[in-house]
Parts: structure tokens; sequence; C-alpha cells
């Protein structure tokens, strides 16, 4: 049986998840309608990707004896000025996660829920890529600059990141 606190944590986070799904989905959106496909279909898959990890933590939850429910989230942000802005805030974000998945582990070991903290690895390791992969993007947007050829050789690149991205099912 899980604790009441970390039940109470990997709720936060359902909605974190959740919220991150939305926020790229918004993102994407926003690309889509500027002529930014490859980076509208890399933020699409990053959304279903945060989509996934929300249900590893519902799953996880319920299995385990606690209760996954879902809140209510706020409108994210729909102006963006530039893709430059778009991944910044991308990086930052996840950063954000980053950060809120380290909470619960803390939380885990004040628990001695060594079971949760063993399933937080997954996550550890996923933050990792995720902060890795946001740089990489925003280093090669910096050394563009406003030049439109080499923004555009980078929405490619980003067409085939999202090509070559699979989301593992989860049931
Ligand atoms: Fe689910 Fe991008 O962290």
């Amino acid at each position: 049986m899980i604790s009441k606190k970390v039940e109470e944590a990997i709720n936060r986070q359902i909605k974190n998840e959740e919220h991150s799904a939305r926020i790229y989905m918004a993102m994407a959106s926003w690309c889509e309608t500027k002529g930014l496909r490859g980076a509208a279909a890399f933020l699409y898959k990053q959304s279903d990707e945060e989509r996934m990890h929300q249900l590893k933590f519902v799953k996880f939850l319920n299995d385990r004896g606690g209760y996954a429910q879902l809140q209510a989230l706020d409108t994210p942000n729909a102006e963006y000025a530039s893709v430059l802005e778009i991944f910044q805030n991308v990086l930052r974000h996840e950063e954000f996660v980053t950060a809120a998945i380290n909470e619960i582990y803390a939380i885990t070991i004040e628990e001695k829920d060594y079971t949760t903290g063993n399933f937080l690895q997954w996550f550890i390791n996923e933050q990792i890529e995720e902060e890795s992969t946001a740089h990489t993007i925003l280093d090669k947007i910096n050394l563009v600059g406003d030049d439109k050829a080499g923004l555009f050789h980078i929405d490619k690149e980003l067409e085939a990141m999202a090509a070559a991205k699979t989301i593992p099912a989860l049931v």
C-alpha cells in the first residue's frame, strides 16, 4: 500500500505531465500555423510522449492501491514570438519537471517507499534525455539566429527527429 504523502506527490505529477502534454500541443499548434511543419511534428510527438508519462503514473498509482485523480489545468500560452522562444520554454519546462521528479524521489526516501523510488528511476533517466534534447535543439536555433535558410534546415531536422520517435504502448 502506498502512503498518502507519496500518493499526493504522484497525483501532483500526473497533473504536471498532463499539463506538459497540453503545453506542447499548444506550441505544436502555433508552429503549424506559422509554416514550421517539422517543429510542429516534433512537438506533437512530444505531447504524445507526455500523455504516455501521465498514463504511466496513473497506472502505477492505481496498481499500488492508490487512486489517480485528474485535476483542473491552466490554459497553455497561445502566443510566441519565435521558435527560439518556444524551445527556451521547452527547456525551462523540462527543468521544472526534472525538479518535480527529484522532489517525489526525495519523498519516497523519506517514506522508505523503495518500490516507488525504483519506478521513478525510469523518469529520472528520461529527464536527462529530455533536457539534453531540448539543449541540443536550442543550441542549433541560437547558432542560426534569424537566418531563414538555417531555420528551414533546423525545421527539416526536427521533422526527421519526430519521424524517428516511437512512443511505446503502455497497455
Ligand atoms: Fe514528462 Fe517531458 O517530462
